[in-house]
């Protein structure tokens, strides 16, 4: 199964990207996680990307594709792979047609996660994300069992540099202006599915369950 997960910055394509990857045991590729971990190390790469998240601005296509390229080769995508964050705009979405049909592969299905703005930013100055697993939580709307620490491997949480409401109403605007267009993009192709992201989190994923079975 090869899915891509659309919508706006905290729709909650990272939480269900997690679910759905647990469920039907394939990998959640989120190029966020992938260029946020490039910056921790210090990296070429992650030199090149930190400005550029910094402000909530998008990093260049070629640098985007060309790490793509390079992921979905690797041994655990052999079933299929959710891509979370990618593409992004329109020079993405047809590089990525272009390397399915290079590897033979075939895209199923596009699920556009649709949440309203304000409650976008209330989701996202609250998140706290744990720096060594990548769990997501919600200060209010999914805390961890003990006050700022993991469930998972006991990590104290962190609030990430581009979750400022100023950061976070930039991303909004640049999701419109290159993003959004790509729901026009996978409307023609039938493969894209709404899907309500409002509501308590086990009964969107039960949601998309349903879609995806
Ligand atoms: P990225 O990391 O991809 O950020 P994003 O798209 O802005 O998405 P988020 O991770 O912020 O949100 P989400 O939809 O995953 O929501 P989540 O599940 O966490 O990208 C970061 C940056 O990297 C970009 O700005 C750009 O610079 C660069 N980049 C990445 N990909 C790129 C690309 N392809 N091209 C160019 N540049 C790229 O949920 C949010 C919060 O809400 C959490 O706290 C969660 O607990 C809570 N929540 C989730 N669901 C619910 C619910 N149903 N009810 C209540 N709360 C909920």
């Amino acid at each position: 199964m090869i899915l891509i997960l659309l919508g706006a910055p905290g729709v909650g394509k990272g939480t269900q990207g997690q679910l759905i990857s647990k469920e039907f045991s394939i990998p959640q590729i989120s190029t966020g996680d992938i260029l946020r971990k490039e910056v921790k190390e210090e990296t070429e790469l992650g030199k090149k990307a930190k400005s550029y998240m910094d402000s909530g601005a998008l990093v260049p296509d070629d640098i985007i594709v060309g790490m793509m390229e390079k992921r979905i080769k690797e041994d655990d995508c052999k079933n299929g792979f959710i891509l979370d964050g990618f593409p992004r705009t329109t020079a993405q979405a047809e590089a990525l047609d272009e390397m399915l049909s290079k590897n033979g592969l075939n895209l199923d299905s596009v699920l556009l996660i649709d949440v309203p703005e304000e409650e976008i930013i209330e989701r996202l100055t609250g998140r706290r994300v744990c720096p060594n697993c990548g769990a997501v939580y919600h200060v209010k709307y999914n805390p961890p069992k003990n006050d700022n620490i993991c469930d998972k491997c006991s990590t104290q949480l962190i609030q990430r540099d581009d979750d400022t409401e100023s950061v976070v109403r930039n991303r909004l605007k640049v999701y419109q202006d290159s993003t959004a267009p790509l729901i026009e993009y996978y409307e023609k192709t039938n493969k894209l599915v709404k899907i309500d992201g409002m509501g308590d989190i086990n009964d969107i994923f039960a949601n998309i369950k349903e879609v995806l079975k």
